[in-house]
């Protein structure tokens, strides 16, 4: 029953156990609180048991936590496979597949067993959380409670809420995120909320680019690591994520706004219909049975030179340039940009001697953006684009992406670092190549670039 705490909660459910779910119970019963964990049937229940047996083992492991706090917490968890065991908790989230019929089903099913005052809550990242709570007889208890992948780790849970959401409801969900370790982020029932709607139009962008060839599976995701200091690159964080949850989300987004850009690509599509779902079917963008590269063993000639600016210019050959980018927590990024003379010889040189000398090498062809900018300036644009909308404060966009997906820095305050002038002047220059429409910059890039005021106060 419920405690002296400002939320009011001691005893949460949690409905389907598998990746994010799993993750949310240990979450729960890491902050104190007892949990009662449903899944289908009781080999999905126990599946449950041995995700959360395994990953607190892990932190036994690495001296995190000891084995009688292991014990105690694993002890705070009951495993059940009728929803039935849910009847005296004070929340329940919902973390079952991402479709509307399954979700309905145990809305419905919920609002008949659990007590009047309960809260309902779900963990959907692409449904309307407005169309789940039609399921019940108590919209106004419904609430959407997103966590990221990997639970345990990442600090962001987006509170969303619906027209008819009961502001104690959102409140008290608030309080509990923050009671256990998370920022909470609260914001209106739209598409992909906030950091989806940014990072998955970010992850197609990248697929597209995958698509053309121009750069490999390693180059790509090293250019956003050491280029933006991101902690995964975009095609290992879609492996991650699960190629199958990006597309839905695509579909969500582009089935919202019409824009080109969130629409899933063809290889997504492709490699979703075939199967290949990413790390939980064992392959993905990459292979996690067989690692080999796709980007070439570095073979070529290896030159040195004093500092890495002097290498870059004694690397500079027929078609081929070396830029450098500014030092992030993941290294120093170095985009060899590969023209149509370009010798293979003459970029084996570049790839091996800045691999020698420290920096992280990134092979690309001549277009406008290159890899990094490619990746991040529709990125930021994006931002941009929602904080004009009205739908998400500056600090709210800075934090969904620093506490829900790693970046060492918001966007905004990315921006703010880099100067709007110059993110709308290479936003322009990759328009004029391509034509993309969604390369237009936001008006409010427009004015900031003009006036020179910040994003972040
Ligand atoms: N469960 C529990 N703990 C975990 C974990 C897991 N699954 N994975 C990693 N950790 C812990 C490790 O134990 C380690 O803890 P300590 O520092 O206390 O030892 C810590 O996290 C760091 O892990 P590693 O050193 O193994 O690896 P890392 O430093 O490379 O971090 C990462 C791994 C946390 C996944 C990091 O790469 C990261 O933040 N990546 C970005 C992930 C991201 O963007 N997620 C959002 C996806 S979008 C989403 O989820 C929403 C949606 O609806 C689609």
């Amino acid at each position: 029953m419920s405690d002296e705490r400002t939320d009011g909660i001691s005893r949460v459910g949690v409905v389907g156990l598998g990746t994010m779910g799993a993750g949310i119970v240990e979450v729960f019963a890491r902050a104190g609180l007892s949990v009662v964990a449903v899944d289908g049937t009781p080999e999905l229940a126990e599946r449950g048991r041995g995700f959360l047996e395994k990953s607190t083992g892990k932190q036994v492991q690495r001296g995190r936590l000891t084995q009688a706090d292991q014990q105690a917490l694993v002890a705070r968890v009951t495993f059940a496979h009728e929803l039935t065991a849910l009847a005296d908790v004070d929340l329940v989230v919902e973390a079952v597949p991402e479709r509307m019929e399954i979700k309905h089903d145990i809305f419905g099913t919920l609002d008949g067993i659990v007590r009047d005052d309960a809260i309902l809550a779900s963990n959907t990242s692409s449904l309307s959380l407005t169309e789940i709570a039609a399921a019940t007889a108590r919209p106004e208890r419904v609430v959407g409670m997103h966590f990221f992948n990997p639970a345990p780790v990442l600090k962001l849970v987006e509170v969303i809420t619906t027209i008819r959401t009961d502001e104690t409801v959102v409140s008290r969900v608030r309080d509990l995120a923050e009671r256990l370790g998370k920022k909470p982020v609260v914001v209106r029932d739209r598409a992909g909320f906030v950091a989806n709607a940014l990072l998955i139009a970010y992850l197609a962008r990248a697929i597209r680019t995958y698509e053309t060839g121009h750069v490999t599976r390693e180059d790509l995701d090293a250019a956003a690591t050491a280029g933006i200091g991101l902690p995964m690159g975009p095609l290992t964080l879609s492996d991650l994520i699960g190629l199958d949850v990006v597309k839905e989300v695509c579909d969500v987004l582009y089935a919202a706004t019409h824009d080109p850009a969130s629409a899933p690509p063809a290889l997504l599509q492709q490699m979703v219909a075939a199967g290949r779902l990413g790390r939980k079917t064992g392959r993905g963008f990459y292979d996690y049975a067989d690692d080999a590269a796709e980007t070439p063993a570095s073979q070529g000639e290896v030159v040195t030179a004093d500092t890495p600016e002097a290498l870059a210019e004694s690397l500079a050959a027929d078609g081929v340039r070396v830029e450098l980018h500014a030092e992030t927590p993941k290294g120093r990024l170095a985009e060899i940009v590969r023209g149509a003379t370009a010798s293979d010889a003459d970029v084996a040189t570049a790839r091996a001697s800045l691999a020698a000398a420290g920096l992280v090498p990134v092979v690309s062809r001549d277009r406008a953006g290159r890899v990094r900018d490619a990746l991040l300036l529709p990125h930021v644009n994006e931002a941009v684009k929602m904080l004009d909308s009205g739908y998400a404060s500056a600090d709210d966009i800075d934090t969904a992406m620093t506490a829900g997906c790693g970046y060492p820095e918001g966007l905004l305050q990315m921006l703010d670092r880099w100067g709007a002038q110059r993110v709308l002047d290479g936003l322009r220059e990759m328009a004029a190549e391509t034509g993309e429409p969604g390369l237009h910059p936001s008006p409010l890039l427009v004015e900031h670039a003009a006036t020179g005021r910040p994003f972040r106060g």
